[in-house]
């Protein structure tokens, strides 16, 4: 974690206990199932999990852009104090863009085909600042293009004139142009090259550190997590199995799934010398497991995981060992503490 975000450290997002369904011909798919967590100014978060965890549905309802059926179903998301799921429409459309920008990787939010840039940079800009003139607006766009490495110039262009990853920078420039605290980043850079991520890994980073903005950066890509983000949260079927600082995360993962997830990825950083799969699937989220939901793939299960769900909160012991184990890294910064939802670190009926 920054030391900018251990002086700093306010919520600017609070998560708490968010459930999303999305009901289907054969039952309910519980997407997002009593989420919480909180995003701090100024920092990256990174939200990784296997396909159809839920990253995304949550990503989206971040500014209530879950698509019917989906609906969110309980809790809370509150931006500087104030619930989002409660808002009008109309307060929804205000915060985005100007307070939450999204930057996915789906039709929603990508450039407009028909229209040149800067008409997409100015539709955007009036919507937030109607009393703008035009020109000035057209500053505004250059110097944000000028900031994300682009020549100014190319405003005036049309989308299939430029690259993958100009189109990439150009979308993340229409989310910053309002000058936002939070960027909730869907799988950014899933169309770029190797070479054109790493520049859009600096740009970010370049950003966030000059904007103080607070990413919340959705991925299966664990390498750009660890470029990125100052602590990492886990999630398996719905569920945040477990939250930490990416450091520890990633050498020294507590819930198994992590340990799972982490041993899967050939990664040079953590000298990985064969590649390792983790058996099984996730579950169907119709029909969850019972008790904790990676019981079944579980190389650790205990009879108490099928039977009750164990809670995220700090570890208290290392089963089998009685040791405490190193919860509080990050020396007394609440920011950095570690939570998990694993009955290893959890003593049934104990407080
Ligand atoms: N429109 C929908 N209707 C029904 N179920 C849906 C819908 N959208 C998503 N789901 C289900 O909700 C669950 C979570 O999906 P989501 O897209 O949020 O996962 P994800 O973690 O973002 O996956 P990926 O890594 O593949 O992007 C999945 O089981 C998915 O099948
Ligand atoms: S609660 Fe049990 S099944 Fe779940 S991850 Fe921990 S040890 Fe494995
Ligand atoms: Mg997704």
């Amino acid at each position: 974690m920054s030391e900018t975000m251990q002086q700093t450290a306010e919520p600017v997002l609070e998560i708490r206990n968010l459930s999303i369904d999305y009901p289907i011909s054969i039952g309910t798919v519980g997407a997002v199932e009593k989420v919480s967590f909180d995003l701090y100014k100024g920092e990256a978060l990174g939200l990784v999990g296997e396909s159809g965890c839920g990253k995304s549905t949550l990503g989206l309802s971040i500014l209530k852009l879950v698509r019917p059926p989906g609906k969110i179903t309980g809790g809370q998301i509150l931006y500087k104090g104030r619930d989002i799921v409660s808002m009008r429409d109309r307060q929804i459309l205000k915060l985005r863009g100007q307070n939450i920008a999204m930057a996915f990787q789906n039709p929603l939010t990508s450039l407009n085909p028909l229209f040149r840039i800067d008409r997409q940079f100015l539709e955007t800009i009036h919507q937030h600042e109607p009393g703008i003139n035009k020109s000035e607006a057209l500053k505004l766009a250059e110097a944000i293009l000028e900031e994300l490495g682009i020549e100014p110039s190319r405003l005036y262009e049309y989308p299939h004139q430029l690259s993958g990853g100009m189109r990439q920078r150009i979308m993340l420039g229409l989310g910053l142009i309002m000058n936002p605290d939070i960027i909730v980043a869907d799988e950014p850079t899933t169309s770029l090259d190797v070479i054109v991520e790493a520049g859009f890994i600096d740009l970010l980073n370049r950003l966030r550190g000059r904007y103080n903005l607070s990413i919340l950066l959705i991925t299966h890509n664990l390498g750009l997590v660890a470029e990125i983000a100052d602590r990492v949260a886990v999630m398996y079927a719905g569920k945040i199995v477990e939250i930490g600082g990416a450091d520890k995360i990633f050498h020294d993962p507590l819930h198994p799934y992590t340990y799972g997830l982490i041993n899967c990825v050939p990664n040079i950083r953590l000298d990985q010398e064969e590649l390792v799969t983790m058996p099984g699937n996730p579950p169907d989220l119709v029909n969850p497991p019972a008790g904790c939901r990676f019981s079944p793939r579980c190389p650790k299960v205990m009879d108490i995981c099928r039977v009750q769900e164990p809670e995220l909160k700090a570890p208290a012991a290392v089963q089998g060992t009685g040791q405490l184990s190193d919860q509080t890294s990050g020396a007394g910064s609440d920011t950095a503490r570690r939570v998990t939802a694993c009955w290893l670190y959890q003593v049934k009926g104990a407080e």
